[in-house]
């Protein structure tokens, strides 16, 4: 089968790594196309240098901009790349505007569409993300979910066909890179980093970025933790902390560093005592580590973490923050495998073998 694939943010490339592989296993050719929507080195060549992905067949470069201005581009370069290419299918990840924009594209010319993290949920629709995946579901024909609390949540919208539960991507691709990272990863040393000792932070949703009294609670609770804080900056949190006079940390104890690579990743998170985080993978890796997790969000779509007793949900509230890293009393037994066995790359590969095409 031929599959126009779509990526575009960093967490896509990640998912994309273990898929990408399994498909060209199973015979599938894929042509796999980079929006551009992230292009700074350290937040997308990095990745593809790293896990081994396929050098895109082509890269749109769309860059930043708007939202609408942002996916209308993708949809125009998409829509002309898929008539002259004629795939049999689209392939999109998750729910960053990359995805609605391929999906959308597909969809207008009735190329089916198989969605990779379809049935996400956070039930706010102030997200960006929550428009971008639920509009994404609602044209795929083939719903690839993570976890059963996906395919209910589906199953709610009147869901039920090609709906498939698989397993998660980013759990496949920890069990493919942890060794290799542990092998390689300098960053406990570059860093300077007693593992246990550190607490592991990211930041980068609009709600935490673009609102600066959240931002300004945030690092207000990063200061009054008095731990070591690790703080992998993600550029659009570095424009608005740089904006925010005064607010970015001048202390030892913060160490603010650029966005680090997928192996350094890995091992700061399994090295951490905590992990502050408003991001979604960054949540699952936690879990899949079994290192707790606070979640800096209202809310979040990785219920299951939640309610296994690894991630607490204290918002931007300094007060929450700190009480759960210093007084939550964490589970002591492993998390339960809610996400899966590894297979979901290869999974996701057989489901398209079956599809009609
Ligand atoms: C996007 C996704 C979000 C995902 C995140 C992963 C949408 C709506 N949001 O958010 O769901 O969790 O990616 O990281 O699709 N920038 C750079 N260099 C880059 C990329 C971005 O400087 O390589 C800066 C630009 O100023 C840009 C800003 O970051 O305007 C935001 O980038 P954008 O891709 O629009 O959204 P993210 O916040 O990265
Ligand atoms: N990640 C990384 N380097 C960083 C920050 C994150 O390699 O500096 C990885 C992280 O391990 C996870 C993914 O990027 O696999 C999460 O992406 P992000 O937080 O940008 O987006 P989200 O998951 O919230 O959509």
């Amino acid at each position: 089968m031929k599959i126009v694939t779509i990526v575009g943010a960093r967490p896509q490339f990640i998912k994309a790594s273990p898929v990408s592989k399994a498909l060209a296993q199973a015979g599938h050719q894929e042509l796999l196309v980079h929006t551009g929507q992230h292009y700074d080195h350290k937040m997308s060549q990095v990745f593809f240098d790293q896990m081994s992905i396929p050098k895109p067949y082509k890269n749109l470069e769309v860059g930043s901009g708007p939202h609408g201005q942002q996916t209308a581009l993708m949809l125009e370069r998409i829509e002309q790349l898929l008539l002259q290419e004629k795939p049999d299918r689209m392939l999109v990840y998750g729910d960053t505007n990359s995805t609605l924009a391929g999906a959308l594209a597909a969809c207008k010319l009735q190329i089916p569409i198989a969605h990779v993290e379809a049935g996400l949920r956070s039930y706010n629709r102030q997200m960006p993300e929550e428009h971008n995946r639920v509009l994404t579901d609602h044209c795929s024909d083939l719903l690839f979910c993570p976890t059963q609390t996906a395919i209910d949540n589906l199953a709610k919208e009147g869901m039920q066909n090609g709906v498939k539960l698989v397993g998660d991507t980013m759990y496949d691709a920890v069990l493919q890179f942890t060794e290799i990272a542990n092998q390689h990863s300098t960053a406990l040393r570059d860093l300077d980093l007693t593992p246990k000792q550190y607490v592991l932070a990211t930041v980068h949703r609009a709600y935490n970025t673009d609102v600066p009294e959240n931002l300004r609670s945030i690092m207000s609770a990063l200061v009054q933790l008095g731990l070591t804080v690790v703080f992998p900056v993600h550029p659009r949190t570095r424009a608005r902390l740089d904006a925010l006079d005064g607010h970015a940390p001048d202390t030892p104890t913060i160490k603010m560093v650029e966005p680090v690579s997928y192996l350094d990743m890995l091992v700061l998170e399994q090295n951490a005592k905590l992990i502050l985080t408003d991001s979604g993978g960054m949540q699952k890796e936690a879990y899949f580590f079994g290192v707790p997790c606070v979640t800096l969000r209202p809310e979040t779509e990785w219920v299951e973490t939640v309610d296994a007793g690894w991630n607490v949900i204290a918002d931007t509230d300094p007060e929450k923050i700190i009480a759960a890293v210093r007084d939550k009393a964490w589970p002591t037994t492993a998390p339960p495998p809610v996400f899966g066995t590894g297979d979901a790359a290869h999974n996701i590969a057989a489901h398209l073998s079956e599809a009609p095409h």
